[in-house]
């Protein structure tokens, strides 16, 4: 099964029967729960949460993948700032492990990325690997520039500029909200 998945060509962000859109209030007990099966209960330990707990997404800026009826991928984004400078958060993300390396969570990014854009928003931040994130366009923050509210490995800190420069001229530390 996994063999004839990973054969499959890559996925546009349209291929049917897919619908890729923004999250509405609906598909929030969806979008929990694969979030649960993606990244178990230590999801609410990492340091990223302490700046989503209590808070709502910012669901505009925010996409859902369904197949089916199936909810098979997630992107959530949040409002930050870092030092003075309003910032757009990412996080989580996660696809269905029946639909992973066919595009999907690349599909989700490039929307995700592209609504901040059009919103007029300046930078993304995430917490995440650079490995796969770098290609999308995401570059590691300099050592010690941005501040999170805990513990986190300071190679994960990664931005994308939406703005010219925007992105490296980060600084300070990173609270929940505009
Ligand atoms: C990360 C995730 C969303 C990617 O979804 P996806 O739809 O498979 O992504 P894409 O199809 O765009 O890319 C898949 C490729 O990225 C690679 N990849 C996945 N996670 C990676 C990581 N953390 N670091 C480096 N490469 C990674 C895969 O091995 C795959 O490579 P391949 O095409 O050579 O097989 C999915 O693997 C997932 O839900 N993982 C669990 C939750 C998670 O780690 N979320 C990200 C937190 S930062």
């Amino acid at each position: 099964m996994t063999a004839i998945l990973r054969a499959a060509p890559k996925i546009s962000a349209e291929t049917p029967p897919l619908s890729l859109r923004p999250e509405r209030p609906e598909d929030a007990v969806a979008v929990e729960h694969l979030i649960d099966r993606a990244f178990g209960p230590g999801r609410f330990a990492k340091t990223a949460e302490r700046l989503r707990e209590g808070r709502k997404p910012l669901t505009d800026l925010s996409f859902v993948a369904w197949d089916n009826g199936v909810l098979v991928g997630c992107v959530r984004q949040w409002p930050v700032t870092v030092g003075d400078r309003p910032v757009v958060f990412l996080g989580p993300f996660a696809v269905d492990p029946a639909w992973r390396s066919r595009g999907l969570g690349a599909a989700l990014i490039a929307k995700a990325c592209a609504a901040a854009t059009e919103a007029g928003h300046d930078a993304i931040l995430l917490v995440g690997d650079a490995p796969y994130f770098g290609p999308l366009g995401f570059d590691p923050v300099p050592k010690g520039q941005v501040v999170l509210p805990g513990p986190v490995d300071a190679r994960r800190i990664l931005t994308h500029s939406l703005k010219p420069g925007a992105g490296e001229g980060l600084s300070g530390l990173v609270k929940a909200g505009w």
